[in-house]
């Protein structure tokens, strides 16, 4: 197949590479596109280096798959362009995940066959993944009403820059006690070393800021649940890759018990149970990082109320949370 990736100098597009590597996809031809400014740039390939071209209409000729991850704008620009060449599309970007036509696809979770002739697939936002790869198994043990979610996001969710940013502020503090100069730190973001913040992404009328808005929308368009009540607060931490995130199920009687809930995590497929109480071991940031599985532990209910149950999940959000999902689309995709 001829393969495109749309920003594969980036975080996502180079994690792209690496898992269309891993997994064998059957690329015979591939095209890594990003801006003007990484044109000519050599990224390895199966051992062979391979140069970036422009993201540019014209070079979608001949096209089969389309991997797009370089922010909505271009999204919204080029996918069209596209699709008009033949090329089927799976979009990292949040820029068609809403529109009720556009799967937002989590294999484990919501592909029909319906879906099959579609040429425009959309990998939902990557905290909404690993949230509901977790939660959504849990849905044949009891009616849920609402979700409380609290996040400890890493710096790669903010991409290949948000990654330096957080490296140059530690190098910074650990010299001088109080790292990088607020006049160099990128975007108008907080001091980032040592220090925890709300997401950086604006804030609306009701005041959530936009990665809240999409996890909330988003988790209901995935589970195919408008009705779910989700209380969701996103915060950057200064860790280099993988999600954490907190979460409290309300179901609509009484949650189920741990042990049930423990054997239907173990047997649900993409999840691992990481949930040692005695050595207290569970899942954590670096333990997820660079592995495919999302890690559940700390599976436990609340005494305050028998209708919660309490989670705590991990998962690598450039991994499960955008490349390998959007790999995996295309694996469901083209499988005769
Ligand atoms: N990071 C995550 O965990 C994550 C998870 C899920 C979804 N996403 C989504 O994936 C997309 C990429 O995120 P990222 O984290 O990989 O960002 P990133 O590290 O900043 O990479 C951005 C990519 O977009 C390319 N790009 C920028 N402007 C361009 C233009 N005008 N034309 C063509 N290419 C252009 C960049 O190319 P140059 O190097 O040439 O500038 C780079 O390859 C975003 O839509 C993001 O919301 C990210």
């Amino acid at each position: 197949m001829r393969v495109a990736i749309v920003g594969a100098t980036g975080a996502v597009g180079q994690e792209l590479l690496r898992v269309l590597e891993a997994r064998n996809f059957p690329v015979g031809h591939l095209l890594p596109l990003a801006s003007a400014r990484s044109v000519g740039t050599r990224l390895a390939f199966r051992g062979e280096s391979v140069t970036v071209q422009e993201a540019t209409v014209d070079a979608f000729d001949g096209v089969d798959v389309a991997f797009f991850s370089a922010g909505a704008s271009r999204s919204c620009a080029l996918v069209p362009e596209a699709r008009k060449r033949g090329a089927v599309v799976i979009d990292n970007s949040s820029a068609f995940r809403m529109m009720p036509e556009v799967p937002l696809a989590v294999p484990e979770i919501n592909l029909t066959e319906s879906d099959k002739a579609k040429t425009l697939y959309a990998v939902p936002n990557c905290t909404a993944i690993i949230l509901t790869m977790a939660v959504a198994p849990l849905r044949q043990l009891g009616v849920m009403r609402r979700l409380i979610v609290s996040t400890y996001q890493s710096a790669s969710g903010g991409g290949a820059g948000m990654m330096r940013y957080l490296e140059q502020d530690t190098e910074a503090f650990l010299s001088n006690r109080e790292g990088m100069p607020p006049e160099d730190r990128p975007d108008g973001l907080p001091a980032y070393a040592f220090n925890v913040f709300s997401h950086n992404t604006p804030i609306d009328a009701r005041g959530r800021n936009e990665e809240e808005a999409k996890v909330i929308s988003e988790t209901r368009k995935i589970l195919g649940e408008p009705n779910l009540h989700l209380n969701v607060t996103c915060v950057r931490v200064p860790v280099l890759r993988a999600h954490c995130e907190s979460v409290c199920i309300e179901f609509e009687e009484y949650a189920p018990p741990v042990e049930l809930v423990r054997q239907t995590l173990e047997f649900a497929s993409g999840l691992a149970v990481v949930d040692d109480r005695q050595a207290n071991q569970f899942p954590n940031a670096r333990l997820a990082a660079h592995t495919d599985d999302v890690l559940v532990g700390r599976i436990r209910h609340d005494g305050s109320d028998p209708r919660l149950l309490n989670l705590w999940i991990a998962g690598d959000q450039l991994r499960k949370g955008a490349a390998l999902n959007a790999v995996q689309i295309a694996e469901w995709k083209f499988r005769s």
